[in-house]
């Protein structure tokens, strides 16, 4: 097994950076979304993205199966969501947010355009909580958190609440 990561947790600066292209499409490369499932499964997450173990790269890891189904393992690298359909209000919650919940709206179908780990180029399209979680994912490339898609008047609630946690040291 290889090396799990602590995620990193707002207000962490590389949360919000846009990531840098992945280009080397190496053994390396292989390692690190091996360990970005491994870091994953152990922060029970159905989605990781490179900056949140302070990676600032344009590559997430997504298994809405949750180990159950091989099949459902997907790795973007520099993805870009070329189609989008529809709409769906859930509850979303980023291993970066701990505890906090809140309905966001997303497309409810999106095609992705996306290099896997040889460099080659792929399309992945999904509906429902796959849509949702390419869509999380590929926000956390470009130093989006869900908290940012809120209202204003939700968002300064969330973080007036995290700013909190963090005081007394519940965060
Ligand atoms: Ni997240």
């Amino acid at each position: 097994m290889g090396k799990i990561h602590e995620v990193v947790k707002w207000p962490e600066p590389v949360l919000a950076k846009v990531g840098a292209p992945v280009t080397v499409f190496d053994a390396k490369l292989k390692t690190l979304v091996d360990e970005m499932f491994e870091s994953m499964y152990a922060a029970q997450g159905i989605g990781l993205a490179a900056p949140q173990i302070a990676i600032s790269q344009r590559l997430c890891v997504i298994d809405v199966s949750f180990k159950k189904n091989p099949d459902e393992k997907i790795v973007l690298i520099n993805p870009e969501i070329i189609e989008r359909k529809g709409r769906q209000v859930e509850e979303e919650g980023c291993l970066s947010l701990p505890e906090i919940r809140e309905k966001v709206t997303r497309a409810e179908w999106v095609k992705a355009r996306a290099q896997n780990v040889h460099g080659e180029w792929i399309e992945v399209e999904g509906d429902e909580l796959l849509a949702r979680a390419i869509q999380h994912e590929v926000d956390h490339l470009d130093g989006i958190l869900f908290i940012d898609r809120l209202s204003r008047l939700k968002r300064d609630l969330v973080m007036r609440k995290m700013k909190k946690m963090i005081k007394n040291g519940e965060w």
